[in-house]
């Protein structure tokens, strides 16, 4: 059985389940290489405008497996190149949106915020425990929940280890979009199709701007904006989308 579910929910649209339910769907090696493999296949998909990452309503993802960790060392650690498979999700082109249930804990928090989207459905728990088991987020665990939350509550999360619920974590900007707990997918494949039906190129240029930009100087990050906003005016959906409005009728995207 595979640890991740490749579904398409929707045209264009495709959803990865984790599927460790036994083990809080924890990221073994085992899984984070087949998550890595779907996301580098789906990455290169045309036909692939969004994806969602998943888990199951107990757990989104608990974290790293601590039983495969327990006994290893630095050098095991580097050699397992786990930077290679978190590298294929953060370079993915495509939106991707985490829908979150239960609980995201240290890997699984890292998981969600590789995400350009995170839906929470309301008794999803967000946390960075690493500190109890003696060690640390090597993930992003540190710089983007920071960057999301401010470092004073990522501090408090992540020296305490105490994880925030989904409407602390909302209020605190970790969070783009609560919903009860059973309509979280069907509301992250919503956003998914809303997505997708916007012309592939003006979607992939904005999210690589907005990354890139918020870790620039603002006038660089406006001068990117910018290049990037003139640049989208030379594309076949650009002129299709504009003539579509003056003509009162739906515009039909071709990723040109
Ligand atoms: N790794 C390995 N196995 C895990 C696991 C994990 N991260 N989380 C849960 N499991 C396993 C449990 O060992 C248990 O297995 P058995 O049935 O064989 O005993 C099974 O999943 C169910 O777990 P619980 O009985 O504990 O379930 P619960 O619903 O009572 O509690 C939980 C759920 C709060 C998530 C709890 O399991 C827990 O605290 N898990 C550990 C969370 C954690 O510390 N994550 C950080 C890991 S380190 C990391 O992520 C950093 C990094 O990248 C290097």
């Amino acid at each position: 059985m595979s640890l991740v579910v490749l579904e398409h929910p929707a045209e264009h649209v495709a959803l990865l389940r984790l599927n460790r339910p036994e083990a809080r769907n924890a990221l073994s090696p085992e899984l984070r290489a087949e998550l890595r493999s779907h996301f580098l296949s789906l990455s290169e998909e045309r036909a692939i405008r969004a994806i969602i990452v998943t888990g199951d309503r107990k757990a989104f993802a608990a974290g790293a497996d601590i039983r495969s960790m327990v006994s290893i060392g630095p050098a095991e650690m580097m050699r397992r190149g786990d930077d290679l498979n978190w590298g294929a999700i953060r370079h993915c082109p495509k939106p991707v949106i985490a829908a979150v249930n239960g609980y995201a804990l240290g890997g699984g928090c890292e998981l969600a915020m590789h995400a350009d989207i995170i839906v929470a459905g309301e008794g999803a728990l967000f946390g960075q425990p690493e500190v109890k088991l003696g060690i640390m987020p090597g993930a992003g665990g540190t710089q983007r929940l920071a960057r999301a939350v401010g470092r004073y509550r990522a501090m408090l999360m992540l020296l305490t280890g105490q994880p925030i619920t989904a409407r602390e974590a909302y209020e605190a900007g970790l969070v783009s979009k609560i919903t009860p707990d059973e309509d979280t997918v069907p509301e992250a494949i919503a956003i998914a199709r809303a997505i997708a039906a916007m012309p592939p190129l003006a979607v992939a240029e904005i999210k690589q701007v907005l990354h890139a930009g918020l870790d620039a100087p603002l006038d660089t990050a406006l001068m990117l904006e910018r290049r990037a906003a003139y640049l989208l005016f030379d594309s076949f959906d650009k002129r299709e989308a504009m003539t579509a409005f003056l003509e009162k009728r739906s515009a039909t995207f071709s990723g040109t």
